[in-house]
């Protein structure tokens, strides 16, 4: 019973006030009324408030892009769990681009802010601890991918991200499969091999830690150049739960996006309402 969820990742876009705005109130009513997917925007930190007190009327969903996993303490610019709780239902965790380091400085300490694989598990048990849903990214990059040690690493990610977990909080979780040569380059992976590494790895990893009852209720998105001409395809997949979208979020296309993910859905996936 997986009910699709495409989220909307701004990264570092649209983060004034007067932009973020004039922006959702461009998208939120006609967002609002799609059915049979759940839809999230996750804005830059310095909007969330404001972007929260105008989605409240609707049923859109709002996360942010990364957190630090203690309540509070002397950590210069972190933003904690406790703080997001109550101001939205979302967090982002371990994107490419703070696993690598590219928002911060490489090989430092995990406190640094770079989200090391201790770092996203830790943020993850966190993020469910104060009731938000963890979206956990995972992805190879190139020259893993044509090494063919593709199941290798993602199967790792997502055994070092859910260690400690319940299987009912495993379920709980969304995942984000985001191949790094396929995030903002315009080359998407195919759905063909996106179902697999999802089917064969995420869900064979999660099955084999939590039971296969875990492994089929846990949601998995695909990400990376994803836009509203190639979401059909990736929707038509059995494994794929939605899709975590950067680029295309920022433009008002994103409605006609998600709209496509809803009306491409197998009508025979199980799903429940949220
Ligand atoms: P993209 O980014 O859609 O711009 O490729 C996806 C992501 O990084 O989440």
């Amino acid at each position: 019973m997986r009910q699709p969820i495409i989220a909307g990742n701004w990264k570092m876009n649209l983060g004034r006030v007067d932009e973020a705005l004039a922006f959702v109130r461009q998208v939120r009513y006609r967002l609002n009324a799609i059915k049979g997917v759940e839809r999230v925007l996750c804005p830059p930190f310095t909007v969330l408030a404001a972007v929260a007190e105008i989605l409240r009327p609707t049923r859109i969903g709002l996360g942010a892009q990364t957190m630090h996993w203690q309540d509070e303490g002397a950590y210069t610019g972190e933003i904690s769990p406790a703080m997001l709780a109550g101001l939205c239902q979302y967090v982002i965790l371990g994107h490419s681009e703070r696993r690598t380091g590219r928002v911060a400085v490489p090989d430092q300490d995990i406190e640094a802010g770079v989200e090391s694989d201790d770092a996203v598990n830790r943020k993850i048990h966190a993020a469910l601890a104060h009731g938000l849903v963890p979206i956990v990214c995972v992805g190879e990059n190139l020259a893993q991918n044509e090494a063919g040690q593709t199941h290798a690493f993602v199967g790792g990610q997502v055994r070092a991200a859910l260690a400690g977990l319940t299987a009912k909080q495993a379920e709980m979780c969304v995942i984000a499969y985001e191949p790094i040569w396929a995030i903002g380059t315009g080359k998407a992976a195919t759905p063909a091999e996106v179902n697999r590494v999802i089917g064969l790895t995420i869900r064979g990893v999660t099955a084999d830690m939590f039971g296969e009852a875990a492994a089929q209720a846990v949601r998995v998105q695909y990400g990376g150049s994803v836009n509203a001409d190639n979401i059909a395809a990736f929707m038509a997949m059995p494994e794929v739960d939605g899709a975590l979208v950067g680029g295309a979020s920022l433009k008002p296309g994103f409605v006609e996006l998600v709209q496509r993910a809803a009306s491409a859905q197998d009508p025979c996936r199980p799903r429940a309402p949220r």
